[in-house]
């Protein structure tokens, strides 16, 4: 796999945000290409792409400077449709985690309940649910908080 892992900068915004749109999970929260792309200008914390061969094939949304008990938290990840199942989702995950684990122990994100892909991905990665929230972002969807941690805060070794 070719994928590079880099900070958004303006020309990548419309890939970006294509990766966002495409595909029925972002879809039921309202959000299309004209959203994400206003989503991604707005969007406060940081925001590396996936790119292959110079597009952009996938995003993560995240902040690293939360307040404990959510100190890093990752808002989106979204692989293009047709780029999925070939690790890159995978790989923008395994980033946020080194960047977050730079800070602390913990990283948490949010998942919609039947997004059954997205969670074989986390779970395989590690994470473990938190608890359901129901109607948290949209009346009658479940987002389930999930964490992964390297061990307790009190103690935490950052490494190099
Ligand atoms: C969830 C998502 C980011 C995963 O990205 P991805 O690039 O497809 O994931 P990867 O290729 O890294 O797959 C990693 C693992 O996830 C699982 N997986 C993810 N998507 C899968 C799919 N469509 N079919 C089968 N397995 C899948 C597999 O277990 C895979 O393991 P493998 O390496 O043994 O094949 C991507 O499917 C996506 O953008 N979905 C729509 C948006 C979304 O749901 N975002 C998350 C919101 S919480």
């Amino acid at each position: 796999m070719g994928v590079t892992i880099v900070p958004m900068t303006d020309s990548d915004v419309e890939g970006a945000a294509a990766a966002i749109a495409s595909g029925p999970v972002f879809q039921r929260y309202g959000i299309d290409q004209t959203s994400a792309v206003e989503l991604l200008r707005a969007a406060r914390g940081t925001i590396a792409v996936a790119k292959d061969d110079g597009a952009v094939v996938g995003v993560a949304i995240y902040w690293i400077d939360g307040s404990v008990p959510v100190p890093a938290y990752l808002r989106i990840l979204a692989v293009a449709e047709g780029q999925r199942g070939r690790g890159v989702g995978r790989a923008l995950l395994r980033h946020v985690e080194a960047d977050a684990y730079r800070r602390g122990p913990n990283l948490f994100l949010c998942c919609e309940s039947t997004n059954v892909d997205a969670i074989r991905l986390y779970e395989r990665e590690g994470y473990v649910e938190v608890g359901p929230m129901p109607s948290f972002i949209v009346e009658g969807l479940t987002e389930v908080l999930y964490r992964r941690t390297l061990g307790p805060i009190r103690g935490y070794v950052r490494p190099e």
